[in-house]
């Protein structure tokens, strides 16, 4: 009796420890799959959307600050009380943790606000300002716009105060080839990745520029220059460009009353297109038809010094050289 009570508690201990072990392992079970489960929803909301642009810059909050507050030293006496945490908060509430090709002009309304500033006419302004603090660069300054010439055009602003292209402007200097865009996983912001223009439309650089550019050409009065270039196969001018298709459609015939067309060709490089070109004279009839008066500079020869600094013994760059006119 006292043997078959032995083996009786034994077995029901063996269940009772088999029990316990399969608990156990159901536990284990339940716990690695739960986890899995959540790692893999982790990296699901981890990985921003992929395009084929440039992601956002890195530092992109303190390159805008530091952009900022470095324009606002050298000229706040021309811009007033603008504010730089503002600004870069108005930047960020635009695009972050927003689809990227979804942007509207609302988007960045509040930025245009906060960062506009009056764009001054040549001299008729200048003669008819009351403020003397306005008789500044900006007063003076006569609005050049551009397309494929880049470098060339802000290496002359650079040295000629005279003009003002929007990327010396206080808008365009703080974004000026700088990438942002937004994601809708965390962190909100695109590092990786950015649209290109030609994936989506309504892309934040496209939208931003093109609000830019549309306040820039608004305000532009009196005679005004585009630098564009020559040595394009494509052609000097395209209709699709941001100046084709946003600038010139913005310049008002009221308050600008020339256009002057510089056509720079690269010293050395193919000369595609001159003055009396295919795309030019396409140029010439849109602005004809807005009454602009036109005139148009084959190697507009300030500007063509400056290519010189780094071709000085090519023969276009010899002193005797003529440019041709050809209005
Ligand atoms: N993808 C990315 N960036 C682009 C694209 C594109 N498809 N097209 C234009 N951009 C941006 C780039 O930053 C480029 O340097 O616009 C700039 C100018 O492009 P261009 O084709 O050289 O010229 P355009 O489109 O005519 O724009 C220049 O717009 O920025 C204003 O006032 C400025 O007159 C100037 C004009």
């Amino acid at each position: 009796m006292p043997s078959q009570r032995g083996s009786a508690r034994r077995r029901q201990r063996g269940v009772l420890l088999a029990g316990i072990a399969i608990l156990l392992l159901a536990l284990v079970l339940a716990a690695v799959l739960a986890s899995a489960l959540t790692r893999g929803k982790k990296e699901e909301s981890l990985e921003p959307l992929r395009w084929q642009g440039r992601g956002t810059t890195r530092n992109l909050r303190e390159i805008v600050l530091g952009r900022c507050y470095g324009y606002l030293a050298e000229r706040r006496a021309e811009l007033g009380d603008k504010d730089c945490l503002k600004i870069w908060e108005s930047l960020k509430d635009a695009f972050i943790h927003k689809n990227p090709c979804n942007a509207t002009t609302e988007d960045y309304q509040p930025l245009m606000k906060l960062a506009s500033h009056p764009i001054p006419c040549n001299k008729e302004n200048f003669l008819t300002s009351l403020s003397i603090i306005y008789c500044t660069l900006y007063l003076i300054s006569q609005s050049l716009f551009w397309s494929k010439t880049n470098d060339l055009v802000h290496l002359y602003t650079k040295s000629s105060r005279r003009f003002l292209t929007l990327e010396d402007t206080f808008l365009g200097y703080m974004f000026d080839g700088i990438s942002w865009c937004g994601d809708p996983s965390a962190p909100g912001i695109n590092y990786e990745s950015c649209p290109k223009w030609s994936e989506c439309e309504g892309n934040p650089g496209s939208v931003f520029w093109k609000m830019a550019s549309k306040m820039f050409a608004e305000a532009a009065c009196g005679v005004v220059q585009v630098m564009l270039n020559g040595s394009i196969e494509t052609g000097a001018f395209r209709s699709s460009s941001i100046f084709g298709s946003v600038e010139i459609l913005n310049l008002n015939p009221d308050k600008v009353s020339e256009v002057q067309i510089w056509l720079m060709h690269d010293i050395g490089g193919p000369q595609s297109e001159s003055c009396s070109g295919y795309s030019i004279k396409k140029l010439k009839n849109i602005l004809e038809e807005r009454n602009f008066k036109i005139t148009c500079e084959d190697n507009y020869r300030p500007v063509q010094l400056l290519q010189c600094v780094h071709n000085p013994d090519h023969p276009d760059c010899s002193l005797c050289t003529n440019s041709t006119e050809a209005p």
